[in-house]
């Protein structure tokens, strides 16, 4: 008896809407997941970051790895109890990570060794190490162990990138075992040609998992070409698994990929330009360290429902920007998630009443007209 499931409960042309369910809680999908790299949502309170919307947070295996360190944390009871989040969490696998973050690194058939960015310490990951650390955490969703080539690349290094990827996602498969409860991901690696993605995703397929992640994307190829990928990568997935872009992304890539098959999706877009003065919201991105916000008592959007909407007009946001003030990034990062919770929840509600079409032509000509 399987303790884990995902349901699609209504259909709208390649989208879908339904749950997944885990013994910590339900994800209601498509579904966007807050980054919480470093066991935190930074600038944010669990609880906060629940009232957001949000049913599952993303946590990383390099940074945890590194810093309190896995054994460690598993000593501690694991990262539900350590960070006090009770619901699901998925964790990155590490391998993206290491490419992107750590100094030496040396990759073999066997894994990677790296010098952590933290204190210059020598690490190791390999798929049964980065399943053995998700393991310690207490991760609900394992992502497979991967590696994604750093562009530019030429297609034959794209090409023996996802076949090492491939052989590492069923050594991933196996070191996972079998564990009721939790999930294991693969990810489908491919650059972007076609025949290289259809590759990966057929020999996903025949090792078998609980979900199909898409990676390799928003990383500089810009939307046009993601948007290529996923008008045939999904297709080539089992229709009956949820599918997870890593990364990604603006709230315009999220409703693009909604509307190509995608049920999941992480970013740090919106938690982080919290931290830099950047609002996001259904008229499009908002400076608050612009002057014209300076004297301006209107709220950063009066239809929203946030903490921040509610109670701050834009000419203090500006302020409290401006002189650098903790409140700027808790009340920028809330109204940031509260408005990519908002979006998710319209998304389901536009497929399950098979309204998408008119839902994303709405969003675009909103976020086309300007700031308010
Ligand atoms: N995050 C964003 N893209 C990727 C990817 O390709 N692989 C992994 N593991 N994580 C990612
Ligand atoms: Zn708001």
């Amino acid at each position: 008896m399987s303790t884990t499931a995902f349901h699609i409960a209504a259909r709208d042309g390649r989208a879908r809407t339904g749950t997944l369910t885990l013994p910590r809680g339900e994800i209601r999908t498509p579904a966007f997941m807050p980054v919480g790299t470093a066991a935190t949502v930074k600038a944010m309170l669990p609880g906060s970051v629940r009232a957001t919307g949000a049913d599952i947070l993303l946590g990383n295996t390099y940074h945890l790895m590194l810093r309190p360190g896995a054994e460690r944390m598993a000593r501690l009871g694991g990262l539900h109890r350590f960070m006090n989040w009770d619901r699901p969490i998925l964790t990155d696998s590490g391998g993206f990570q290491v490419m992107s973050l750590a100094d030496l690194r040396k990759l073999t058939e066997e894994g990677v060794t790296f010098k952590s960015h933290v204190d210059g310490s020598t690490h190791h990951l390999s798929p049964e190490r980065s399943m053995e650390i998700q393991r310690l955490l207490g991760s609900d969703i394992v992502m497979a162990f991967d590696e994604c080539p750093a562009l530019p690349a030429t297609e034959e290094a794209v090409a023996a990138s996802m076949r090492l990827s491939m052989r590492w996602a069923a050594r991933s498969r196996e070191a996972f075992g079998d564990r009721p409860g939790h999930m294991l991901f693969g990810i489908v690696q491919g650059g972007v040609t076609r025949e290289l993605r259809e590759e990966s995703a057929a020999a996903l397929r025949g090792i078998g998992f609980d979900g199909y992640a898409i990676g390799g994307l928003a990383v500089g190829e810009g939307q046009e070409a993601m948007f290529g990928v996923l008008d045939y990568t999904p297709g080539a997935l089992p229709d009956d698994r949820p599918r997870y872009l890593m990364g990604v992304g603006k709230p315009d890539d999220i409703v693009g990929a909604v509307q190509r098959g995608v049920d999941m999706f992480d970013c740090v877009l919106p938690s982080r330009s919290g931290r830099t003065g950047q609002a996001l919201t259904r008229r499009g991105q908002v400076n608050l360290r612009n002057a014209r916000h300076a004297e301006d008592p209107r709220p950063l959007d009066p239809d929203c429902t946030c903490p921040t909407c509610t109670g701050y007009s834009r000419a203090y946001l500006h302020h409290v920007v401006k002189a650098g003030e903790i409140i700027a990034s808790m009340l920028l990062t809330w109204h940031n998630l509260h408005y990519y919770q908002e979006l998710m929840a319209g998304l389901r509600a536009a497929i399950a009443a098979g309204r998408l079409t008119e839902f994303a032509a709405a969003f675009d000509a909103e976020r086309l007209a300007g700031d308010l």
